[in-house]
Parts: C-alpha cells; sequence; structure tokens
C-alpha cells in the first residue's frame, strides 16, 4: 500500500494571505490546494496562474467542486497550470465526461468530490469514464454541526478502493485523526485549517507526515 502524501487546503478569503501561508508551508507539502473559498473569492484562473508561477514544480489542485459547464470551467484552471480538477459527485455524468476530456488533453486529472448522496452505481459509472480519483469529504459545515468521522465513512472509503480509486480524505483533518484511517490506503490526507492556522505550519506538516509513517510503513 502505498504512503498518503500531504495536501493543503488554501481557503483563505485573499490571494495574499494564502501566498502568507504558502510561503510558510509549500516546502512541507506534496500538494497544493486552490480551495474553494480562494477561487471565489479572488477567481479560480488568477489563483491557480499564481501558485502555478510560483510553484511550478508542485502538483496543484483547482478545488471548484464543479457541478456544469465541466470543459468550460476545466479550459480556466488546466489552461493556467492545474494539475487536477474537483467535480461535485451530484453532476451529471456528462459534465464529469466533458471535465476529464480537457483534464486529458492538458495531461491533467479529475477528481470527484463525494458529498452527501451519491451511490457504488454512479461511482461504477465514473470509473467507466475513465475517472479514477475521488476525495471522501467531511464538509466544514457537517463538521461543525458535529458529524465525526465514523466506520460508515471508513468503510465507503475502503470499498471505492477496492472498486479502483485513489481515495483522498479531507474535512477538518489534524495529525490526531491520522490513525482512525489506518488499514486503508489513502491517497492523499488533505488538510486546510489545521495547517494553515497553526503557529508553526511546517512544524503540523512534520507531525501528520510522523503520524503517515507511523501506520503505512
Ligand atoms: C471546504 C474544503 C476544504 O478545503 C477541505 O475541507 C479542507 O479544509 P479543512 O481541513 O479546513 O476542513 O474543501 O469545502
Amino acid at each position: 500500500m502505498s504512503k498518503p502524501v500531504l495536501q493543503i487546503a488554501l481557503d483563505q478569503t485573499s490571494l495574499t494571505d494564502a501566498l502568507n501561508v504558502t510561503r510558510r508551508i509549500a516546502p512541507h507539502v506534496d500538494v497544493l490546494e486552490a480551495g474553494t473559498i480562494l477561487c471565489a473569492a479572488e477567481g479560480a484562473p488568477a489563483v491557480v496562474s499564481a501558485l502555478r508561477a510560483l510553484y511550478p514544480g508542485q502538483t496543484i489542485v483547482a478545488d471548484l467542486k464543479v457541478a456544469d459547464a465541466g470543459s468550460v470551467i476545466a479550459e480556466m484552471v488546466f489552461s493556467r497550470g492545474a494539475d487536477w480538477m474537483t467535480v461535485i459527485c451530484a453532476a451529471p455524468l456528462a459534465t464529469m465526461k466533458s471535465a476529464k476530456k480537457v483534464a486529458d488533453a492538458y495531461g491533467g486529472d479529475i477528481q470527484i468530490e463525494l458529498y452527501g448522496d451519491w451511490t457504488f452505481e454512479q461511482a461504477a459509472d465514473w470509473l467507466d469514464a475513465g475517472i479514477t480519483q475521488a476525495i471522501y469529504h467531511r464538509g466544514r459545515d457537517a463538521q461543525a454541526a458535529g458529524q465525526t468521522w465514523g466506520e460508515e465513512d471508513l468503510g465507503k472509503i475502503r470499498r471505492l478502493s477496492e472498486m479502483g480509486f485513489a481515495v483522498s480524505a479531507t474535512g477538518g483533518l489534524s495529525p490526531e485523526d491520522v490513525h482512525l484511517f489506518r488499514g486503508i490506503p489513502v491517497k492523499c490526507f488533505i488538510a486546510g485549517r489545521s495547517l494553515s492556522e497553526a503557529e508553526d505550519p511546517a512544524a503540523e506538516a512534520a507531525a501528520f507526515r510522523a503520524a503517515i509513517d507511523r501506520y503505512w510503513s
């Protein structure tokens, strides 16, 4: 089982604040995410362009949770240097396919963002469409309402992985949560607030890595 990598979700409300965070954290993570909140605040093309210019060698995700106009939005971010873009699980298959076509043209990839209601039958259709990445998400608002990571979530991640998906996990994760996922092939742990709001983001990233090293050899 490969070792999970670490992704920072940049969910600041200004590009200046986000770049202040990346200055401190970029060398300590594998993937930089132009977060949904940041893209809404500053515009996805501007955010992706800025990250690509500053971090030419790093994997960059545009977390737009696209629901429609898949190819148009995909063109906006892949042409600016994004490697991956998220599409929401509730989007029609046609949207996923059109986004994937653009991603393929740029050598990029599409990730299906899993929130709320979706089925394993739909997941099989995503695989048939050539989409092999999914993100299992405990939403920010669900977390604030008290939703915790449970056996049901972990079982779904395991089943998606057995189907052939590379599954990333996100939603209020801290280094103390990593052990919950042991034995499950997680592609990427995605963390926003726990990294960016830490007094020492590099030390927090190191704590994530230590927890990953402990449970994935
Ligand atoms: C919100 C997101 C966040 O980027 C993701 O949940 C990670 O952030 P945090 O660790 O702060 O919850 O996609 O929609």
